[in-house]
């Protein structure tokens, strides 16, 4: 529908309907309009995954790579399919708009969403997030890019201000924002945090240069429980408040409007708006044009599968890799993170996946009847105890494998009772009586010794191991967090000595207090065997085989939605298993399973180390294709890996008084170490894959004509925005020196070392991939969009392209590039 049909429907509406329509019906749901024909809306995160309405392990969603994955596979069109695999689990759960993608930036290693963000570039990240964006939004299902700007951290990001310049907001911050707009996006989310003193959600961000000079005609809705302000997000061009029906809008809004603080055409513009989200995703007038659809059979796990091979990272390789199965008798496959392996990162982009095929699976399916895998699992590693699941425990009533859920009145009366897979329930059912909530299970102790028990949640709660109380306790709401509150309740902890083989009967309770939401979890930890034998069968294991596969990685709690990480160690003994490991073993392949990155001191001993990230559901299945070469590793690195902590230029996330400076301004990732004169473990773009290359020649027009108008003396504007103008093409030739066909991500940069302005040393200006057979010269052409030449002058407030010599580089990372051209730009006010 046009803008002015809409325009009219809005007109036979009164202020309160309208007003009504801008809040949400629940927490997912916005409201619907008979009058205008208008039906509810469903959204849900986001973004490896849609989880549908309900937080139920019952009803699974298909799981994808993490995004730090996506941002390593610097391919589009692989992206876009994720995209498209996004809309039709969509369609399968009757969902109109997914929260996705994370568009903000690796500003840190520390930043708890890491994981689920693209990268640290701008340009990758904008590439990646559009490519997604149009694949999701292909099916008529919305996509949202969030969130709208500058969250790239997680400490108080429900209340931090931070202080960007202007400069660094447009070229940096904002740019994938204006990618996704061009894409044409539907919904843009406004984050918790501040920018220079606004909270987001009322911030002139929203009105320019978003909805005016980008031309954004799609909703603004705010990140939950975002909006805080009555009158000053209605003004500033916010347009929908989640979740609902609760909210600061509502009739403190229609009060506003009616006293003359808000202008009604303001309302106007925002229920336009949201009609014209309900007209793409086929919520307006005639129902949605697509019946719901699943991908045929297994299409869909064949392309995670791919994805996973295509966003593993190689970062050495001594010639290890890949493994040829017909040479091998035997591999060793050690780490606790081979059979329980990290997903996904936590927080509010959490699904539940079915049909999880683990690293040890994955090599297990890929060498039956050829050769013998060994598992050994290493030490502990000292993370939190993981909620109960069925390979754990029985139902106490039904002996069925997981857990019993009965939700209690004050006086112990059951109002319902169910069998679920997990101690860890976010959503139980809730009765108008309900008081408390109590998970109980039967857990088979596999060993005799110390078992320790956790129950975690807002309110009083206790843990009984056969009728024996083990914890008896209370937490105190202490946050307006929604990640903390709903998702990730603190845990009390306590220990008890069992034999083994025995039926520990656990009963934990907690009672639903007002305003601490329904979390539960409810865990159980086996005692742990002895380190020193741990590691040393580890280490046997690893001497017997012909090669060994040492999976590390992070643990629960850390990489997660509502805290930022404080270090960079793998958590327990995992730099020892592989440090120890390696040595008893050159053919040692190191498999790193972190969303972000994490300090490998080992990693000139190991034969070869691979990022996996968080993989999602086809973890194993990708790994083992990457393992026995049955699939190049894709992956580039979206990220800049330091050794350590401390060599990293950027670490700051903790705000003072509120207010967190990004004093780096425009040096942040790659950028930033270059400026340092520091050199990280691996740069930003690294990867190998299983073939090498010679970059041969490198060809630019010697002058480029820029386009973006006068020197602005004569007062004329004569520029053409951030995306027009003409692109500059990069020819780099290159042959493939190596045994085995490959892909190789071609990589071009721009630096202007005699600019007048300020600049990086050097920024990603383009990249495409190619492939070549061994022996085979191919040439890459790339485009470097006008834009990548354009600062923001921000005397004029525009985007402007110095005119005089630039230097053009390619290569293979921010770190290696053989190649350099000049190109001298010449501006023109010959407008095409
Ligand atoms: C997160 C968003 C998410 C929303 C809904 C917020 O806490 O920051 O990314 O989409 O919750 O779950």
């Amino acid at each position: 529908m046009t803008r002015e049909a809409l325009l009219k429907l809005v007109g036979t509406l009164d202020l309160e309907r309208k007003v009504r329509l801008l809040t949400g019906a629940t927490v997912w749901r916005t409201r619907a309009e008979a009058a205008v024909g208008l039906r509810e809306m469903v959204f849900s995160d986001g973004p490896a995954g849609v989880r549908g309405e309900e937080w139920d392990e019952r009803l699974p969603s298909l799981l994808l790579p993490s995004a730090s994955a996506l941002g390593s596979l610097w391919d589009a069109q692989l992206a876009a399919e994720l995209g498209e695999l996004l809309a039709l689990e969509a369609l399968r759960k009757g969902v109109h708009v997914v929260l996705a993608p994370t568009l903000n930036l690796h500003r840190t290693p520390l930043g708890g969403r890491h994981f689920e963000c693209l990268a640290e570039d701008p340009e990758l990240a904008a590439r990646t997030g559009a490519a997604l964006i149009r694949g999701i939004q292909a099916h008529g299902v919305a996509a949202t890019a969030k969130h709208y700007v500058a969250n790239d951290s997680e400490t108080e990001r429900l209340a931090l201000d931070v202080r960007v310049d202007e400069r660094t907001l447009r070229e940096v911050y904002l740019a994938p924002f204006e990618a996704a707009v061009r894409a044409g996006v539907w919904l843009v989310m406004s984050a918790y945090n501040g920018v220079n003193g606004t909270t987001m959600t009322a911030h002139e961000l929203l009105a320019e240069p978003l909805k005016g000079e980008w031309g954004f005609d799609g909703a603004v809705v705010s990140d939950w429980g975002a909006v805080r302000l009555t009158a000053e997000s209605a003004e500033a061009a916010q347009d929908l408040a989640m979740p609902g029906p609760d909210g600061p809008w509502g009739a403190a809004l229609v009060a506003a409007v009616r006293s003359g603080g808000v202008p009604e055409r303001a309302i106007d513009d925002k229920v336009v708006r949201l009609l014209t989200l309900a007209d793409r995703v086929g919520a307006l007038g005639v129902g949605r044009g697509l019946p719901p659809r699943a991908w045929p059979g297994g299409t869909a796990r064949r392309l995670l599968r791919r994805a996973v091979a295509a966003g593993t990272v190689l970062l050495r390789n001594e010639d290890v890799l890949p493994l040829d199965v017909s040479a091998l008798r035997s591999v060793a496959v050690i780490g606790r993170h081979a059979s329980t392996p990290r997903l996904q990162g936590e927080g509010s982009a959490g699904v539940f996946p079915a049909d999880v095929v683990t690293p040890l699976d994955g090599i297990r399916n890929r060498l039956r009847g050829q050769a013998e895998v060994l598992h050994a699992p290493g030490p502990d590693l000292g993370g939190r105890p993981r909620p109960l699941d069925p390979a754990q425990c029985e139902n106490p009533l039904t002996g069925e494998p997981g857990v019993l859920l009965r939700v209690l009145t004050a006086h112990g009366r059951e109002l319902s009772s169910e069998h679920r897979h997990s101690g860890r329930q976010l959503e139980p059912p809730l009765a108008p009586e309900a008081h408390t909530v109590e998970i109980s299970a039967v857990v088979r102790t596999a060993g005799e010794g110390k078992w320790t028990f956790g129950v975690g949640g807002y309110g009083r709660m206790s843990l009984a191991v056969d009728g024996q109380p083990l914890v008896e306790g209370e937490f105190a709401r202490d946050t307006e967090d929604p990640a903390v509150i709903h998702l990730d309740p603190p845990r009390q902890h306590a220990s008890v000595w069992l034999p083994a083989g025995h039926p520990a009967h656990v009963v934990a309770r907690r009672e639903l207090a007002p305003d601490t939401g329904r979390a539960v979890v409810v865990t159980a930890a086996a005692p742990e065997p002895d380190p020193e034998q741990a590691l040393s069968e580890a280490v046997g294991a690893a001497r017997k085989a012909d090669v060994a596969v040492v999976v590390v990685g992070t643990t629960e709690g850390s990489e997660s939605e509502g805290h930022d990480r404080t270090s960079l160690t793998l958590p327990g003994r995992q730099d020892e298993l592989v440090a120890a490991v390696a040595a008893a073993n050159p053919r040692t392949v190191v498999v790193v399973n972190s969303g972000g990155p994490v300090e490998l001191p080992w990693r000139d001993q190991a034969g070869a180390v691979l990022l996996s990230w968080f993989p999602g559901q086809e973890a194993g299945a990708g790994l083992a294709d990457v393992l026995f070469g049955r699939a190049e590793p894709g992956g580039r690195l979206p990220t800049t890996w330091g050794a350590a902590l401390a060599d990293a230029p950027v670490t700051e996330t903790r705000p003072r008084d509120g207010t967190l400076v990004y004093a780096e301004g425009l040096h942040i990732g790659y950028r930033a170490w270059l400026r340092s004169g520091r050199e990280p473990a691996y740069w930003f773009g690294h990867g190998l894959g299983y073939t090498t290359w010679s970059y041969d020649r490198l060809q630019a027009a010697s002058t480029h004509d820029a386009h973006d108008g006068h020197d602005g003396h004569d007062g004329h504007d004569g520029h053409d925005g951030h995306d027009g103008g003409e692109a500059l093409a990069v020819e780099v030739r290159l042959r493939n020196t190596g045994a085995r066909p490959g892909r190789e991500v071609v990589q071009v940069y721009l630096a202007r070392p005699d600019s007048a302005v300020e600049r990086p040393v050097r920024w990603l200006a383009g990249f495409t991939a190619v492939r070549a057979e061994p022996g085979e010269t191919v040439t890459a052409s790339v485009e470097v969009p006008a834009r990548m030449l354009r600062h923001w002058d921000t005397e004029v407030r525009r985007w402007r392209t110095e005119a005089g010599d630039w230097q053009v580089l390619a290569g293979r990372s921010a770190g290696d590039l053989p190649l350099r051209a000049t190109v001298t730009v010449r501006r023109s006010s010959n407008r095409p």
